[in-house]
């Protein structure tokens, strides 16, 4: 055969792979989301194998592993007990509450850590729902007030991103207002630009037992359906100020987030959530794929798809085959 190109030439070797290798993964890409109580001792989680929900004590430690493996940051997630869910979920901002405490404590071990925190009112709220709950209508506006004070205080035990994650409209110019105007200007904002309505979150809202009491949260996530949806989204959230725009779920959503990676100059992070971790640890577990493989290729995908930063569940397992490799 007369052939002048041979693709198959810069597969030939390791060498030459690795020399050609358009997408290389870091754990320095990496968020790991951790779960806590405010209780003793760490409870594994049963929805989510291999994930746990960490006391105060054992999340510092969990927290130092993954420093040790190279990654930067992690995102904090709280199971709140019932007693302290509220219609107005007020908790949300209580100063002496288990995320600020978690804050403080882990910026005090860890200085040079960065801290997400979720903005929203699910973990909080009695009704289950991200915004405040009247005559089974999600309020708009009283929510993006709540979320301001919640935002606030979280800046305040120290975090470094606040990450809404509640989608409702205007909620990302109102925070950065609140933000400046209590001197927290160099606090970031990580917004879920492009959040849909999504069955992957499921093994989440079992691990926070948080999932809506009635109704569905149709109407602020976004309709999986929706592609153009997301620019109008991501206009918005710049014109607000955001720092950093997202995309979530990642897996199903991978021309998402090429089209947001292609449509703004902002760092784009992606969110591989709950049952995207849960289908390739459920499937491997029963020795249907393999992990590893399947693991690093789920984040390699959303790399090439145009994410800076990942959210994964996988962190610091993926790290560790970095690490090896
Ligand atoms: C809620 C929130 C959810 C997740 C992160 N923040 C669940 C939801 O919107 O119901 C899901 C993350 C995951 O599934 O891993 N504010």
């Amino acid at each position: 055969m007369e052939m002048r190109e041979r693709p198959r030439r810069n597969r030939k070797s390791a060498g030459i792979r690795g020399m050609v290798r358009e997408t290389v993964l870091s754990p320095s890409d990496f968020v790991l989301p951790l779960f806590l109580h405010d209780g003793e001792g760490d409870e594994p989680i049963e929805s989510m194998p291999g994930c746990v929900r960490w006391s105060l004590e054992g999340l510092v430690g969990e927290v130092g592993r993954a420093i040790e493996l190279g990654i930067p940051a992690v995102i904090l997630f709280p199971a709140i007990e019932e007693s302290l869910k509220t219609v107005g979920a007020e908790e949300c901002y209580n100063g002496d509450g288990l995320v600020p405490r978690a804050v403080r404590a882990l910026k005090q071990e860890y200085p040079e850590l960065v801290v997400m925190t979720d903005v929203a009112l699910d973990p909080y709220s009695s009704d289950g729902h991200d915004g405040l709950v009247r005559d089974g209508e999600i309020l708009n506006d009283e929510t993006v007030e709540v979320l301001c004070r919640q935002a606030v205080c979280q800046a305040e035990a120290g975090a470094d991103v606040v990450a809404p994650s509640d989608m409702m409209d205007g909620r990302v110019g109102a925070i950065r207002e609140a933000l400046d105007g209590a001197g927290f200007e160099k606090v970031l904002i990580c917004s879920y630009t492009a959040k849909y309505a999504s069955g992957f979150y499921g093994p989440f809202r079992g691990a926070l037992d948080s999932a809506p009491k009635a109704g569905d949260k149709k109407s602020y996530q976004m309709d999986p359906a929706n592609r153009r949806e997301a620019m109008r989204e991501l206009r918005l959230d710049e014109e607000e100020g955001a720092d950093m725009v997202m995309v979530k779920p990642a897996g199903a959503y991978l021309d998402v987030i090429r089209d947001v990676r292609e449509a703004t100059d902002l760092p784009v992070a992606a969110y591989q959530v709950s049952g995207e971790y849960l289908m390739i640890k459920s499937a491997s577990g029963a020795g249907w794929l393999d992990e590893e493989a399947v693991m690093m290729e789920s984040l390699l995908g959303i790399k090439r798809a145009g994410a800076d930063v990942i959210l994964t569940y996988f962190a610091k397992q993926a790290a560790e085959v970095l690490r090896r490799s």
